[in-house]
């Protein structure tokens, strides 16, 4: 079959228009003992109204990766396009209108939260800052948040301790949504929360997905917790992508030996089927991101390295429609016969 590269996608009719597109993205940072690659060279497009899920181990890059598309951190190398227009090269002016379009909502719902300031503080603060009400209007406004996110406006006075966890992720929301974003970057939303309010959380932020025709970069730890969000699911490793595709087709046909081994780590509710379930345990930690391993990074905990793998980086390759992967096993040059046939 015919491989492209991310570079130049052929584009049929059915594919949807790319909201944002990530082009050979890089963060590196400088540090006291050397410049760590954080994210290393990512390629990848979000959809208009999908949710793009990203998962990997601790430390992998998926809040760094969230922060620079979105420019909190300048990219060190790379593009990020928004709707075409290039995030990291627009002047202030232009970055301010672009902020309204691209908010994101945190981890950690205690620190994110400024805990001297009142509820009508917090999401008025954005309001403010794009001069979208003011007066009445602008209470208004801030109590049709509230009732939007699942909370009282009557609480509008409250203070952050005021409320649980979960209400304040709500207040979270809340505050992204006050300026009416086109997409919104979900670094991990819910992993602070008690796993009795997650889905709460997560049917939340789907059915407003839905309302307002939201476009979210989902970032999760666990496979298992993306799958139900996510149309589609990226796998990162050490920095890098190493494989993308719809949801469905990841979890039942993956290619990367990374993906292959988070995903035997999943429990499967039939217990017939969960005492065969074959586990690929990884050797190994994860590699400084100071110093990643020659050519493939994934490749001192893969049990199929070959000796090109030490000596070749990967290419960002999508082997079968829709479903990208960075590993010498699909590659024709590398593997000659071996490569997937649809
Ligand atoms: N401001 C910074 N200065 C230096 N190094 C950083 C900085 N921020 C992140 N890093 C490093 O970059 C790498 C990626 O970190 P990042 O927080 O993006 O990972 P992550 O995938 O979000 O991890 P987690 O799942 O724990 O949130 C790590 O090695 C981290 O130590
Ligand atoms: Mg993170």
């Amino acid at each position: 079959m015919a491989v492209k590269s991310f570079d130049s996608p052929v584009r049929n009719e059915s594919d949807q228009e790319y909201l944002v597109e990530v082009k050979n993205l890089k963060k590196y940072f400088q540090t006291g003992s050397g410049v760590v690659k954080a994210v290393n060279n990512v390629s990848f497009g979000i959809k208009r109204g999908e949710t793009l899920g990203v998962v990997g181990e601790s430390g992998c890059g998926k809040s760094t990766m969230g922060r620079t598309v979105l420019r909190l951190y300048d990219a060190t190398e790379g593009q990020v396009l928004f709707e075409g227009k290039d995030v990291h090269k627009l002047g202030q002016r232009d970055l301010k209108k672009m902020r309204r379009d691209m908010q994101m909502i945190f981890q950690d719902p205690y620190a994110s939260l400024n805990p001297r300031m009142t509820v009508e503080d917090i999401i008025g603060e954005a309001l403010d800052l794009h001069n979208l009400a003011s007066g009445k209007k602008r209470r208004e406004r801030i109590q049709d948040l509230l009732r939007l996110v699942g909370l009282k406006p009557e609480h509008i006075n409250r203070f952050p301790h005021e409320f649980s966890g979960g209400q304040r992720q709500r207040i979270g929301i809340a505050r992204a949504l006050a300026v009416e974003p086109k997409f919104i970057v979900c670094d991990e939303p819910i992993s602070a929360l008690d796993v009795s309010i997650q889905a709460q959380v997560v049917n939340l932020l789907k059915d407003l997905q839905r309302e307002m025709g939201l476009t979210y970069l989902f970032i999760a730890h666990d496979l298992a917790m993306v799958k139900h969000i996510s149309d589609r699911v990226a796998v990162m490793y050490l920095g890098k992508m190493a494989e993308l595709a719809s949801s469905e087709e990841l979890y039942e046909r993956p290619l990367h030996p990374y993906t292959q081994a988070l995903l035997s780590a999943i429990p499967i509710p039939d217990p017939e089927v969960e005492r065969t379930r074959e586990r690929i345990v990884l050797e190994g930690d994860v590699p400084s991101p100071m110093n990643p391993p020659s050519g493939c990074h994934f490749r001192t905990r893969c049990p199929h390295a070959m000796e090109s793998c030490a000596k070749i980086e990967p290419v960002w390759q999508e082997v079968l429609p829709e479903h990208f992967v960075a590993c010498h096993l699909y590659n024709q040059e590398i593997m000659g016969d071996k490569v997937l046939r649809p």
